[in-house]
């Protein structure tokens, strides 16, 4: 395996250049996928192409769009050169307004305008021939994510020796969602000309096996195969872990630790809980604050002694509805702060702005409980990048997030359900040291077993197995 080198494909780019101070700098970008992979793109040193996002990206490149990332001694990456059309059409339309909330179940969101979805096969074309132009004998194609569902389909026809498979890092909705497309039929047919294909849990492959059984496909449930116009694709569900390894390391750093503890302290009150989400309206933020204030009119004692730090990076700023979505989260920041503060004391600290991820890590640790409450995600990787760092903190979970499947040592509460959020954050911030204690070595022994490196060797070998 380890001679065969890996093409990873995504639209998402682990690094962008800005312009700063006259000069260019190199940005790591927000985003599980992105994070996830990049630890893994180091180790493996294959190529990487993705959309070329940053102001600066085409001024680093050379002759054929590639970059070493992170530095001179790291991997390939392959930019791809979208256009104004392209961006509004493939990225913010089709991928962002069609695939993404029909993904997460949210269909009044769905903007299914055909030429959202002409954009869509175009730039899926794009993406193929770039692969295709690099391709070279033995290569693995790992294609990434709801952007390009169409590639596999596309390299198959192309060129149909070629070894391709495609890991979907949300979820994947019920076919009564997913029929509301028009094109649903070309998007299932796209993904299934992969030889491989991996969600995050089971009920996205079983979601996914029902939609391909509607669309004519023959499914085997139990073998997790669909066959389909004379062609095999095996399902699998691979969690995607962290790399714990980094994050334990981190958790004993001297710097890292007087960081974190230089937090904890600017905040001046006994109690700090701490959230960070993409702005996104599948990260229940609205719902978190609700239970924010719930918890400060329920349990009146907590007044002067507990911050709430939530942090938002900007995400799909092009789009109205998270717009829209931005405008309501600050409306109730403001609410609970005049309802609650009292002369130094502010309830909430609210942060607009991505973060590197090494200023992020400090947070984690200084907290004492974090706070996810996606109504729906398909991982969520902060989960598990708390987790990994902690060693008194409380980790309060959405059950509708993926990692809620793998994660049974966290306080697990419904995000609709405002009582009981308010209630998990006094049951966590209540918690017996001892109880802290087991239920962080139960789910840090998980997130060091099945980390970033599992993944990769998993995923590969259910993938190679498919040509045996
Ligand atoms: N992250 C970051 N800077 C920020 C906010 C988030 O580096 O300002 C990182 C965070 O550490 C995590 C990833 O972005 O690795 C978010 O992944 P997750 O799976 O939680 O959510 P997604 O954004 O993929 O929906
Ligand atoms: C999620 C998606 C990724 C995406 C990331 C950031 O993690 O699964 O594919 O890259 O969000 O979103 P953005 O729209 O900025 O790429």
């Amino acid at each position: 395996l380890k001679q065969k080198r890996l093409v990873l494909v995504s639209n998402g780019e682990p690094y962008k250049h800005v312009y700063q101070n006259q000069g260019i700098k190199q940005q790591k970008l927000a985003g599980g996928l992105t994070t996830g992979l990049d630890p893994m793109m180091q180790e493996d040193n294959g190529l990487w192409i993705a959309w070329g996002r940053g102001e600066a990206d085409f001024e680093v490149v050379d002759q054929d769009n590639k970059v070493k990332v992170p530095d001179n001694d790291g991997y390939t990456l392959k930019r791809v050169k979208l256009s104004e059309e392209e961006k509004n059409g493939f990225y913010y339309g089709f991928s962002n307004e069609v695939m993404w909330p029909i993904s997460h179940t949210f269909i009044s969101k769905a903007n299914y305008k055909e030429d959202y979805w002409l954009n869509y096969k175009q730039v899926n074309q794009k993406y193929a021939e770039s692969v295709l132009d690099e391709l070279q004998e033995d290569d693995l194609v790992w294609i990434h994510d709801y952007h390009l569902a169409l590639v596999p389909g596309i390299l198959k026809e192309e060129k149909p020796e070629t070894k391709t498979s495609l890991f979907w890092h949300i979820p994947w909705p019920a076919w009564e969602a997913f029929r509301t497309i028009p094109w649903r039929k070309e998007i299932i047919e796209g993904m299934l000309a992969a030889d491989f294909l991996a969600f995050h849990t089971d009920l996205f492959v079983y979601n996914f096996l029902s939609c391909a059984e509607k669309i004519g496909a023959e499914v085997n449930f139990s073998e997790k195969e669909v066959y389909y116009q004379g062609a095999k694709t095996r399902v699998e569900s691979i969690p995607l872990g962290i790399d714990y390894q980094k994050f334990s390391n981190l958790a004993q750093d001297e710097d890292y630790l007087a960081k974190a503890k230089e937090i904890k302290s600017s905040y001046e009150t006994e109690k700090l809980i701490f959230a960070v989400d993409r702005l996104d309206y599948t990260k229940g933020i609205e719902e978190r604050l609700a239970g924010i204030d719930k918890f400060f009119e329920k349990y009146p004692e907590y007044q002067c002694e507990l911050t709430f730090v939530q942090r938002v990076a900007p995400s799909r700023t092009g789009i109205e509805e998270y717009q829209q979505m931005k405008e309501r989260i600050e409306k109730k920041v403001g609410e609970i702060n005049g309802k609650y503060q009292k002369d130094k004391w502010q309830p909430v600290k609210y942060f607009y702005g991505s973060v590197p991820q090494e200023d992020l890590l400090p947070y984690y640790k200084a907290a004492d409980l974090a706070l996810i409450t996606a109504s729906i995600d398909g991982m969520n990787l902060v989960a598990k990048e708390y987790l990994a760092v902690q060693d008194s903190g409380v980790l309060l979970l959405s059950e509708f997030a993926g990692a809620a499947e793998y994660l049974d040592s966290a306080i697990q509460v419904n995000p609709y359900n405002t009582e009981e959020l308010a209630d998990g954050i006094y049951q966590g911030l209540e918690m017996p040291a001892a109880e802290k204690k087991e239920r962080l070595e139960q789910a840090q022994a998980d997130l060091k077993e099945y980390d970033i490196n599992w993944w990769r060797d998993y995923f590969l070998e259910n993938w190679i197995d498919c040509y045996e």
